[in-house]
């Protein structure tokens, strides 16, 4: 939580009544301390990406392939049981399957998280499929330039791992040849060091598609 206060100016005489404010003050701090512990608050963080979920719950299983859990990387594992779509794979992760948990025996994943964690097995394992974004808790739009500065430049500022730079038409071009559409889904998907959703999972497509366009066309008017 990020909270400034101004400093009120007090008067030498009034020792007293300064102690009020600071009352008012101590008071809040609790109010807010409770709102920060509520169940509610859980809905406010962001949902796991599928990766992250998979390393912290499925790998136990899944990175060895523990009775017969269909292992990630294993292709043919995968397109079988992909093959019946990611509604009926999800509720047989939540249901569980034969000696599939269910909710891979962790209650804390939302079925989104669950969902998320499929698909990210399912693209490891020779897949494409996009990871679903929680549609319930959207956030308001962000501007692509909120985006960038919240998220993208912490890699595409400087660069790190090879990313395109931020305004660096000529690193950006090449990857726009196949259009603007697939480049939003690469980056919905991520690959070598460019994380799922630039690893801002709750970012909606139209938020990465901005957020791209920003970065794209940021010195557009400097290099008038
Ligand atoms: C305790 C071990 C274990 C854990 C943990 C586990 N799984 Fe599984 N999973 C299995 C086994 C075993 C199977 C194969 C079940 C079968 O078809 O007989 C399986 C199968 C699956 C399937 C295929 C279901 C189908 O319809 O074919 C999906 C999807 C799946 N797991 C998702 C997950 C997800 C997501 C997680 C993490 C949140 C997870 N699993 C955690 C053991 C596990
Ligand atoms: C942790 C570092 C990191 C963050 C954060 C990050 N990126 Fe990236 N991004 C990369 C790297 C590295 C590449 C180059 C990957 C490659 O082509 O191998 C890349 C490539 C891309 C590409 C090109 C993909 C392609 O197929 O050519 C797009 C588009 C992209 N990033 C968008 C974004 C957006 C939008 C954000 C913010 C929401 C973001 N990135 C945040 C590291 C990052």
């Amino acid at each position: 939580m990020n909270m400034h206060f101004q400093e009120t100016t007090r008067s030498p005489a009034s020792a007293a009544t300064s102690q009020r404010p600071l009352l008012a003050l101590g008071l809040l701090l609790v109010l807010a301390a409770a709102v920060c512990a509520s169940p509610g608050a859980r809905a406010e963080e962001p949902d796991l990406s599928g990766k992250e979920v998979v390393a912290a719950t499925c790998s136990k299983c899944h990175a060895m392939g523990l009775n017969g859990a269909p292992k990630i990387g294993d292709e043919k594992a995968w397109a079988n049981r992909a093959a019946q779509g990611l509604e009926s794979l999800t509720q047989h992760a939540l249901q569980g399957i034969r000696k599939m948990p269910p909710h891979g025996a962790n209650f804390t994943l939302s079925d989104i998280e669950i969902q998320r964690a499929i698909t990210y097995m399912v693209n490891q394992s020779g897949g494409h499929w996009t990871e679903p974004i929680s549609k319930s808790a959207l956030p308001a739009e962000r501007t692509g330039e909120q985006v960038v500065k919240a998220q993208c430049h912490k890699c595409h500022e400087a660069g790190v791992g090879g990313a395109p730079k931020i305004g660096d038409r000529a690193a950006w071009a090449p990857r726009l040849s196949h259009g603007l559409d697939a480049l939003v889904r690469s980056a919905i998907n991520g690959h070598g060091g460019m994380p799922a959703r630039g690893g801002m999972v709750n970012l909606t497509d139209s938020e990465l598609r901005h957020a791209i366009v920003f970065m794209y066309s940021k010195n557009e008017e400097a290099g008038k």
